[in-house]
């Protein structure tokens, strides 16, 4: 049975590559590696806890001793890394938590599996998940390739970028066989409402203010998040050693025209009259440094390994919209405590 280590897999995209993992492939042992943040959440994996092919193992991966020894204990087939911290905006308010579990986190494991793997990398994969946002902010054209060279403007992306270098390092230098991929914005169930769409959501249902930063002209592509778990099964089982994949869902929105749509779904499903939701949107300061244009051009993913996304956006969106509507209870537990300390910091001076 081969063992595969994934990080952050109590997280947004991690739970529902764990999912994927343990259920398409019962000849995998799926370790799940995640310290529990305020992002990272045990009832995200309730319906694969008690598989026997399922082991979650609590752990920071900046703790190298701690690592050292899982490395040495289980030795890993694969490892696919997707544990960060993942908010541009906290990456405004506290950089240094970024720098710490993107960049040193990240250098922690790459050695864990150098020193491990040493003399026995055939067959041994370490699959690194990042961002588009490293490549930085775009025009009204263009689309960001594999080439585009990196140019990241926010402490999340620049952290993310420093990780994606050091991946690369660990290939041209030790050989280690990796392999990366640059997603554009996820969207989803589990999805933590700090991020734009679960965010409206969450205040939309409550008859809260729904805040868009600066005129909402920015634009974001977005990726129905089981789409991006079915990349990364392509990927991490047939990427080429040392490659990067782009993923993206060819689907660039305004976030205006995003929160217009949301609103109409929200008025539908609440019984609202039309144009009611609407009523609720809030233009607010602009973020510091606030990237205009992400648009991944995913050509390559398709051509080379066949993947595709399989969801239209509207249909994805009801889909999200119709989770957390049955989800209160989860929505209710991740929105107590610390949330409503950094919400009161994000939103109330804007
Ligand atoms: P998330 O914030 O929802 O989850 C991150 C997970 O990592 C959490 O479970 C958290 O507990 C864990 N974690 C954080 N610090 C840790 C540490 N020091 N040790 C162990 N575990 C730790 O993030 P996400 O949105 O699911 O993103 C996952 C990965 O995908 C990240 O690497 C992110 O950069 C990348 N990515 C995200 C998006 C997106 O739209 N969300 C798009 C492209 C790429
Ligand atoms: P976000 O979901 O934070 O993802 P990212 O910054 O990684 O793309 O934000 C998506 C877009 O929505 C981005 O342009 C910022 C904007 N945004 C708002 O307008 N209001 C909000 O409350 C949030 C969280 C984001």
């Amino acid at each position: 049975m081969k063992k595969i280590l994934i990080t952050g897999g109590a997280g947004f995209i991690g739970s529902h590559v764990v999912r994927l993992f343990v259920n398409q492939y019962p000849d995998y042992h799926v370790f799940n590696l995640d310290a529990l943040t305020y992002a990272g959440n045990l009832e995200n994996l309730k319906d694969v806890e008690s598989k026997s092919n399922y082991t979650f193992v609590k752990g920071d991966i900046t703790d190298e001793a701690f690592v050292n020894q899982l490395f040495a204990t289980h030795t890993f087939d694969g490892v696919i890394h997707l544990a960060a911290e993942s908010h541009v905006d906290r990456s405004i308010l506290d950089p240094l938590a970024f720098v710490k579990t993107n960049v040193i986190g990240t250098v922690t494991l790459l050695n864990a599996a150098k020193n491990t793997w040493k003399g026995a990398m055939e067959g041994k994969r370490f699959y690194h998940v990042s961002t588009d946002e490293v490549y930085g902010s775009l025009g009204d054209s263009g689309l960001f390739t594999e080439t585009t060279p990196y140019d990241p403007h926010s402490p999340y992306s620049a952290s993310k970028a420093a990780s994606d270098h050091f991946v690369r390092a660990y290939h041209d230098t030790y050989q280690l066989p990796v392999v990366l991929s640059n997603c554009s914005n996820n969207y989803g169930s589990h999805h933590f409402p700090e991020k734009l769409i679960p965010l409206a959501i969450h205040n939309m249902k409550n008859n809260k203010p729904v805040p868009v930063y600066g005129t909402g002209e920015n634009v974001r592509d977005w990726l129905f998040v089981e789409d991006h778990a079915r990349a990364i099964a392509v990927i991490f089982h047939q990427g080429k050693n040392g490659d990067t994949y782009n993923i993206g869902g060819f689907n660039e929105w305004k976030n205006i025209d995003l929160i217009h749509t949301l609103c109409k779904i929200m008025d539908r499903k609440l019984n609202r009259a039309e144009g009611e939701t609407a009523k609720l949107i809030t233009f607010v300061k602009d973020r510091a440094g606030h990237d205009l244009r992400y648009a991944i051009d995913a050509t390559k993913l398709n051509k080379e390994l066949g993947w595709s996304p399989s969801l239209q956006f509207e249909e994805g969106l009801e889909k999200t919209v119709d989770w957390y509507l049955a989800n209160e209870t989860w929505l209710a537990n991740v929105t107590s405590g610390n949330y409503q300390q950094y919400y009161q910091v994000q939103y109330t001076q804007r």
